[in-house]
Order: structure tokens, then sequence, then C-alpha cells
């Protein structure tokens, strides 16, 4: 009678101590990749920043410090020692359209090649990808995972009810991209773009890749864990930024990440990213993105307020406060837009001293005469920061949509910094022949002045 009591307080201790490690193990997490032996305190912080655009030949607009995409991507490709990840919302690189013999395509084929290539070179691909509708694959990710590539796929339908918008590049554990362009061959032709690399930042190339883990880790899952792998946290926040020096000039950064329930602890959202940079604008803001509308529309539509009433408060609360918001137009565009944009302009009357100004990036004029918009370019610069993310500022997009944002914040130096350059970058679009001033009394804001079309983009 006795020893059977023994038998049972045993089995139960043998049964509590599973529970404890299988506990353990699932919050610490033994899945793990090595992370190259690059860690937080062995990990470089004297980087190098190439700002990359893509600007459409047909435009007469010159590279402003800047250099082209492809060059930008080719360059990483050709730095590449073990190992490429790539996330992009969609893949379209080999197109299949009738456009498919433009020679603007050709780009887009030699990217897709090098890819291809990769293997040979021993180098290992890794792919994080949406699902597209109904379609678990995508021809093209099937070809790179025929030579060798590693795909996996996240249903953002059942994650977060939202797309994969996210669009970076990790190379080596070491460089690094971020913006506008996927992985689609009009990214590198026919449509503008604005996007960042640096180079030999492993510091912050681990936190970035920690976002990669943890797309990494949601393949074919239909629920999110209730939680995360402390390798998923992040390592640097608005509070405590890393320090590094960009080309030679001191700055702070940090990642964020959206949607909410993809940011772990520590993690900065991009909602938050950009209301810190908002916040601490002193001088000026300028604003360019292709959308601007403070609204959900699921079931109903609903106005969505965070953007806009921390650019309200900026306006009205800081005083001698310039604001400037480049949009770009096409067929697609909300007429609402212009709305919203005209009641931020009418909060600064003189006594306030602020200014908001709104212009549009013209669109182009397709063959089937619709408009389809030019600049897909995403970012904000102000006196003292630059945040450049992936996310449309549409508040479907920011409360679903998976999308990664980098903020540098820069101090004037008596070296040129990244915050000047994109400022620069800003001011040229601002400036060139595509920009109209946005017009309350015309509907739609984007039917006049078009860019002619002669591809069928
Ligand atoms: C690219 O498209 C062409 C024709 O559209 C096809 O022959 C070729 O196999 C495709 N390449 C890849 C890698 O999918
Ligand atoms: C997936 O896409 C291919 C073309 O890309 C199409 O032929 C096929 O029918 C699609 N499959 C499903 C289940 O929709
Ligand atoms: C993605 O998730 C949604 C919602 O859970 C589901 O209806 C759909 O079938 C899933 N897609 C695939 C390809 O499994
Ligand atoms: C400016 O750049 C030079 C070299 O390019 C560097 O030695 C110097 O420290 C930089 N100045 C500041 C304030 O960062
Ligand atoms: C909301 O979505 C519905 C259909 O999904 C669409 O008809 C409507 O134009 C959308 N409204 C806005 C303001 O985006």
């Amino acid at each position: 009678m006795k020893s059977q009591h023994k038998c049972i307080v045993i089995f139960a201790l043998v049964c509590c101590c599973a529970l404890l490690i299988a506990l353990i193990f699932s919050a610490v997490d033994v899945w793990g990749d090595d992370e190259d032996g690059i860690t937080v305190d062995k990990c470089s912080r004297t980087c190098r920043v190439v700002l990359v655009e893509n600007i459409p030949e047909d435009l007469s607009i010159p590279y402003k410090d800047t250099v082209s995409l492809t060059a930008g991507l080719h360059e990483l490709l050709d730095k590449a020692r073990r190992s490429v990840e790539i996330v992009s919302p969609w893949w379209a690189l080999n197109s299949t359209t009738s456009g498919s013999n433009l020679p603007q395509a050709k780009q887009g084929k030699i990217l897709l090649h090098q890819l291809k290539s990769l293997r040979s070179r021993s180098v290992s691909l890794r792919v994080a990808s949406g699902l597209t509708d109904s379609n678990w694959t995508n021809s093209e990710l099937e070809a790179l995972t025929r030579s060798g590539a590693d795909v996996h796929y996240l249903n953002m339908t059942a994650l977060s009810r939202g797309q994969l918008s996210s669009s970076f590049w990790l190379v080596d554990r070491k460089h690094m991209y971020i913006g506008s362009a996927g992985m689609d061959w009009r990214s590198l032709s026919t449509m503008k773009e604005f996007g960042i690399i640096i180079h030999d930042c492993s510091c912050l190339v681990l936190d970035l890749h920690r976002i990669f883990s943890l797309y990494w880790q949601l393949q074919y899952k239909d629920f999110l864990p209730s939680i995360w792998s402390k390798r998923l946290y992040a390592l640097y926040n608005g509070d405590e930024a890393l320090q590094l020096r960009l080309d030679d000039t001191e700055a702070e950064a940090y990642i964020s990440s959206s949607p909410d329930v993809f940011c772990p602890k520590d993690r900065v959202k991009d909602i938050e990213a950009i209301k810190s940079v908002i916040q601490e604008a002193k001088t000026f803001i300028y604003i360019s993105i292709p959308d601007y509308l403070p609204m959900l529309n699921r079931s109903k539509p609903k106005y969505w307020s965070l953007i806009d009433s921390m650019l309200r408060e900026a306006l009205i609360l800081k005083g001698k406060l310039d604001v400037r918001v480049l949009i770009s137009c096409g067929d697609e565009t909300e007429p609402l837009t212009r709305n919203f944009l005209w009641s931020l302009r009418a909060l600064c009357v003189e006594s306030l001293r602020c200014s908001l100004e709104a212009k549009f990036f013209v669109p182009r004029e397709r063959s089937d005469g619709r408009l389809s918009r030019i600049s897909r370019s995403r970012f904000m610069v102000t006196d003292s920061s630059v945040y450049l993310g992936n996310l449309n500022w549409l508040g479907n997009e920011l409360a679903f949509s998976a999308g990664v944002g980098v903020v540098i914040r820069q101090r004037l130096s008596e070296n040129i910094t990244v915050v000047e350059r994109v400022k620069a970058v800003f001011e040229r679009d601002w400036h060139s022949h595509y920009t109209k001033t946005l017009d309350p009394h015309q509907i739609p804001v984007c039917s006049t002045h078009t860019v002619k079309d002669n591809t069928s983009a």
C-alpha cells in the first residue's frame, strides 16, 4: 500500500518535471539557428549607407547622392558569401504579361537569374512570402525552390487579416536593404522607388534578422503563438536606440514592425515610430507616400485617427512648423484623400504660423486610358530623423499588414548626414516638373498632367 503511494508521488513528480521542461523550451526555443557568431557585444556599428532609387528612364529627374536600385542590389549580391534572406510582398521579376519582351523587363530577369545562381557560389537563399490568394505558391518562387532556395509561406489572412507588405533583404547578417521596391520587374524599371542599403552593420542587421526569424516560424500557421521566443525580442527601441556611426557621423537607429500582433517584447510598432519622429520634429516634416487615408475599411468604413491626430497636434502645438505631404496619384486614389489633406491645411491660419502644403506626383497614362501611379516612395524626413517604412499610410495597412521600418536620428554635424541627404531627395522631387499642387476644387485630383506611357506596364 505504502509503495503504491510512493509510486503515485514519483509519477506525479516526473510529470511536473516534464511539463516544466516543455514550458522552458517553448519560451527559450530550441529551433534556433546560430547567428553566425555575431552577437550583441560582438557586432559592427561602423556602417556605410547607400541611398537607392529607381527613377524611370522617361522622367528627367537626376540621382541626388543616390545610386540606382539595380546597382545597389547587385552590389549586395556580389558581396554575399554565406546567406541572402529576402522578404517581398510579391514576386514578379520574370514578367509574364504582354510586356515581357520590353527592354524595361530585362533588369528583373537578370536579378532573378542572379538569385538562382547563388547556390553555385554556396550562398544560401531564404525567402519569406505571403500567400497569393488561393495559391500557396508562385511560379517564380517554385523556380527558386528548384534551384535550391528555401521558401516559407505566411497565411496573413489567418494571422492578422492583412497582407505581407514587408520588403527587405539581409545579406550575410551584415548588410541590409529596406525600401519600397519589392521583387517586381516594374520596381527596377517603370516605377519610382526609394530605399536604403546599409553595409557592414551587423548590430542593426541582427535586430532586423529577428523579424525575419519571426516570419520564418509562422510558415503554414493559422494562429500566432501565445508566447514568443526570447530570441525574437527586439534588441533596440526608441528609448534605447543603437548608437552607431553612419558614414563617419554619429547616429542612432532602430527597427520598427507591424502589425501590433507581430511585435514581441520591446519591439517598436511602426505607428509608434511614426509618432516619435513627428513629435521630435522642430521645424519641418516632409512626407512622401503613395496614399494618405486615415480610414479603416473593413465591414464598414471608420475614421482611423492615429496619424491624422498626430499631425494635427504637431501643426497646432509646435508653431512655426512646415509640413509637406507628397502623395502619388492614380485611378486607385481614394477621392477622400484630398478632403483629409485639405482639412489639415485649413488648420494653419495665420496666427498659428504653421504651414501644410500638399502636392501630388503625376500619374502615368496607360494605353487603355487609365491612370496609374509612378511613385511608390514611402518615407518621412524631419530636421532630426528619417523614418523609412514598407507600409502605405492607410488605416487598413498600418493596422493589419506586415511591414518593417527603420528610424535614423542624427544631429547636425560638420559632415553631411543621412537625414540631410534624404531631405535633399525629397526637395528634388517636391520641386520637380512632375508634381502639382493639390487643388481643392478639382475632382479627381489627378485627372490632368500625366506622363505618357508607351509600354503596357
Ligand atoms: C520566365 O518567363 C519565360 C517566359 O515567360 C519562361 O520561359 C521562363 O522559364 C521563366 N523563367 C523563370 C525562372 O520562371
Ligand atoms: C495557381 O496559379 C496558377 C497560375 O499561376 C493557376 O494556373 C492555378 O489554377 C492556380 N491554382 C489555384 C488553386 O488557384
Ligand atoms: C489562410 O487562412 C484562411 C483563414 O483562416 C483560410 O480560409 C485559407 O484557406 C488559408 N489559406 C490557405 C491557402 O491555406
Ligand atoms: C567627419 O568625417 C571625417 C572623415 O570623413 C571624420 O574623421 C570626422 O570624425 C567626422 N566628423 C564628425 C563630427 O563626425
Ligand atoms: C470601402 O470598401 C468598399 C468595398 O470593400 C468600397 O466599395 C469602398 O469604396 C471603400 N471605401 C473607402 C473609403 O475606402
